[in-house]
């Protein structure tokens, strides 16, 4: 269910450990919404369905929390981030 990462922990440089640990709690996350989200198109019990899109919505403010303190610690991601947006609006004329 949840994304593999396919490395090996005790290889990692330890100026990268904390960013490849911000990386694979945005992966459980991202894991985690789609979980729910699934589950909620599942069901045919509405209070449910509203719980499971409820905790969905949720698992995307934490998406956003952990994104926000890899942004402050890889650059590059930041910057990288920016410019997929901008080719993104270009290319859809937004
Ligand atoms: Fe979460």
């Amino acid at each position: 269910m949840l994304g593999k990462i396919p490395i090996d922990i005790q290889k990692i440089k330890k100026d990268n450990l904390e960013k490849q640990i911000l990386r694979t709690g945005i992966l459980a996350e991202l894991d985690a919404i789609n979980l729910y989200e699934q589950m909620a198109d599942m069901t045919e019990n509405k209070d449910l369905e509203k719980l499971l899109l409820e905790i969905a919505r949720e698992e995307k403010t934490h998406v956003g929390e952990f994104q926000y303190l890899l942004l402050e610690m890889d650059k590059q991601q930041k910057k990288e981030l920016e410019e997929g947006k901008e080719e993104v609006k270009n290319l859809i004329d937004k």
